[in-house]
């Protein structure tokens, strides 16, 4: 039976793809107030304003790649059950290959009905405006999941978590609850590995690989046994 990786990721994993994180030098939250962009009460006060900040990451994400970190997470899937839960709404890990991925914040190439959420459109990378609504008439807005509002997918995560023989956890700063309680799931006898150049210091017991996604991936890969008990 093969070993179950269950790997959590942030948008530390993006970083190496040109996307913004949100707390590092120069990120999203240095450009814009959250309360603006990424509340229910902000999309209430300037729907136009939170529309114009996800349309502008939907651009960016439409030119930006997978970089080597979403390409060996899709490599592992050939020695081990992978399952990438993650809390970036970018597409990039399914691009990079990886088969099993499960966003708790949502996705940004999805829109979602204001008044009918049961409603969700594939849009690709295409603009969400004003006056755009769903077959009931009712607005349009981003299929992610703002502060303040619940997290549909966190039971089914924390779940996942439970069943990993060894939890990766990449690039994310683990600031944001109910997501980073999943790196509290795992049993102590699992191995907890965290990759990122700046690594939270919220997990003592965890390893640390002080490296960029795509080069502390392949690290880690390096130094474990393929598709054997880890
Ligand atoms: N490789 C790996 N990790 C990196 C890289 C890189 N090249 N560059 C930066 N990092 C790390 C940073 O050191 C930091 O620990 O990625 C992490 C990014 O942290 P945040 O910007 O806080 O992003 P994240 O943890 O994903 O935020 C969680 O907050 O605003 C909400 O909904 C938003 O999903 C987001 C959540």
């Amino acid at each position: 039976m093969q070993d179950h990786i269950v790997v959590l990721t942030g948008a530390g994993m993006s970083a190496e793809s040109g996307l913004s994180t949100f707390r590092d030098n120069g990120g999203l939250w240095e450009q814009y107030s959250v309360y603006d962009v990424a509340t229910p009460e902000a999309f209430e006060r300037n729907r136009e304003l939170v529309l114009r900040f996800y349309n502008e990451r939907r651009r960016q994400l439409e030119h930006a790649q997978p970089n080597r970190g979403h390409q060996l997470l899709a490599q592992l899937e050939k020695d081990y059950r992978v399952t990438v839960i993650t809390q970036n709404v970018d597409d990039l890990h399914e691009r990079g290959g990886s088969s099993n991925v499960l966003h708790l914040h949502g996705e940004l190439t999805k829109a979602r009905s204001l008044d009918h959420p049961e409603l969700i459109y594939d849009i690709g990378y295409a603009d969400i405006n004003p006056g755009d609504t769903c077959d009931r008439g009712s607005q349009l807005r981003p299929h992610v999941v703002w502060f303040g509002e619940e997290v549909p997918m966190l039971d089914a995560a924390a779940e996942l978590v439970r069943t990993a023989d060894h939890l990766l956890i990449v690039g994310t700063s683990l600031q944001v609850y109910p997501a980073a309680s999943l790196a509290h799931e795992v049993d102590m006898t699992v191995p907890i590995t965290v990759i990122d150049p700046d690594a939270p210091g919220s997990l003592v017991r965890a390893r640390v690989i002080r490296k960029g996604a795509g080069e502390g991936l392949a690290e880690w890969m390096e130094k474990t046994p393929r598709g054997g008990a880890i």
